[in-house]
């Protein structure tokens, strides 16, 4: 290793580095604030000027983050967000979290990636490490980042700079695990690459695992998120095969959860939300296909997984069926709008095409959600409906969409009214049985 690397790694020891996050989301967020909180100074880059002002006024606006632990990070000095791309030449780490998602005909969309590394070409020096660490296909960091950072010849990689990817892991609102207690995988470019990625982050993560490219990590990150769409997709297929059977697929999985060894318990749901696993997966499906090779197992997976909302719709037409009324002007009300328990986040939420869905059919539909205030899709405008007993008796079937924990399951137990659960809360261990469908 030069004495570039091993300045940057002693200055990371000594907490005197300077670190920029560049997307300040659910993933960049508390990023920048758990450096800062390490004695670094941070520099937030967003292209949000909200984003900005709030982060700058102490006020965060991710969940994950509480306000008081941001402001004292920004009122101490340590933390400060900017439009000003500019200064990405002042920080010696620059940490990428912008969004990947998919793009109208369900390709990756690096756009995002793209512009940033563009606006980093334009400020990049001698004595900095960059760490992609937006979930994306293999072959982006070398492929795509690399010639666009060094292909003037200026500086070279490994040696003037150093590149890094390494996946982001953040799973929101987990209890237990956070950035600190989460292991961190990186994969550089070259080995120095490695170990000054490995330095920047063993500042703040208990763990940090090096493979040996950057390919491998990008691939870590699609397996991992792969490997819940795979196992999820058959949990759904399950919920669908003991519906047609008669039998209770949450008796089932929980049975087979008995078995100490070889078996894994995956739940059964209204499908997929959130921008990973019902996205990440087409990542590493694309990127096969540009090599001539089909993932038939993961494209699979996806189509189960995406067909969940209306198998729910489906069912909840049945439980009407079933008292005589027809979808059209039925009073249906979706508990739950967020794509998961304890989140706000309602990006690709199944609550969203369930809700769509069973509007397209002439129901009117309302929803409650204690984290989600409104809603605005497809051009439906919805605000969140309080839980009463009132709007549960005018609700001819409610469908639980998201088990959030603030949720007053009592209410909905005394209802009285056709209750599908699509997420079996009502039949959890300690609560009281109830006449509630379930989605299998
Ligand atoms: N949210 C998660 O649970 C999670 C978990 C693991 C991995 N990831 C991955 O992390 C990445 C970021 O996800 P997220 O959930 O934080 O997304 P997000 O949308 O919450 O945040 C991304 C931020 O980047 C900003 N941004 C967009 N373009 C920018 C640019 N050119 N320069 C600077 N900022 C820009 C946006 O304004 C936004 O604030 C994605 O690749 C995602 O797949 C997310």
């Amino acid at each position: 290793m030069n004495a570039l690397a091993e300045g940057l790694i002693s200055r990371f020891e000594k907490r005197e580095a300077q670190v920029g996050i560049v997307g300040l989301g659910y993933v960049g967020l508390p990023l920048a604030v758990e450096f800062a909180d390490e004695g670094f100074s941070v520099i937030g880059f967003e292209v949000s000027e909200s984003k900005v002002k709030s982060v700058n006024q102490g006020r965060s606006y991710v969940g994950d983050v509480p306000s008081d632990r941001l402001a004292a990070c920004v009122g101490a000095g340590r933390l400060e967000a900017t439009l000003d791309y500019g200064r990405l030449g002042e920080v010696d780490a620059i940490c990428i979290c912008v969004p990947t998602p998919l793009n109208k005909t369900g390709d990756p969309d690096v756009s995002y990636i793209i512009s940033v590394t563009e606006s980093i070409r334009k400020t990049i020096r001698a004595g900095q490490v960059i760490v992609l660490e937006s979930t994306t296909y293999p072959g982006t960091t070398r492929e795509l980042m690399l010639p666009a950072l060094s292909d003037d010849g200026r500086l070279e990689v490994g040696e003037d700079f150093f590149l890094a990817f390494s996946p982001e892991r953040v799973d929101p609102s987990n209890p237990v695990y956070g950035i600190r207690n989460t292991p961190k995988v990186v994969g550089g470019i070259s080995e120095a690459c490695c170990e000054v990625a490995r330095a920047l982050y063993s500042t703040v993560i208990e763990k940090v695992i090096v493979v040996g490219s950057t390919e491998a990590a990008e691939l870590t990150k699609l397996l991992e998120n792969t490997f819940r769409s795979v196992n999820i997709a058959l949990a759904n297929e399950m919920s669908i095969v003991c519906d047609k059977l008669g039998v209770d697929v949450w008796e089932v999985i929980e049975a087979a959860s008995s078995k100490p060894f070889g078996f894994m318990k995956f739940t059964p749901g209204p499908g997929l939300g959130g921008h990973c696993i019902p996205v990440d997966p087409h990542y590493l499906s694309w990127k096969m296909k540009t090599l001539d090779y089909k993932t038939r197992l993961v494209e699979l997976a996806s189509e189960i997984n995406a067909e969940m909302p209306r198998y729910v719709a489906e069912k909840a037409a049945d439980l009407l069926n079933a008292q005589g009324k027809p979808v059209k002007g039925a009073m249906v009300l979706v508990v739950g709008a967020a794509y998961k328990r304890d989140t706000a986040d309602t990006r690709e939420s199944p609550a969203l095409d369930i809700i769509q869905l069973l509007a397209g059919k002439g129901a009117q539909v309302s929803y409650h959600d204690p984290l989600v205030p409104s809603l605005a899709h497809e051009g439906q405008d919805l605000e969140s409906v309080p839980l009463s007993e009132a709007l549960l008796a005018e609700s001819d079937v409610i469908v639980i969409v998201t088990d959030h924990s603030a949720i007053d399951y009592n209410l909905l137990r005394r209802c009285g009214q056709p209750i599908l659960d699509t997420r079996n809360v009502m039949g959890r261990k300690g609560s009281p049985a109830v006449a509630a469908a379930r989605v299998g």
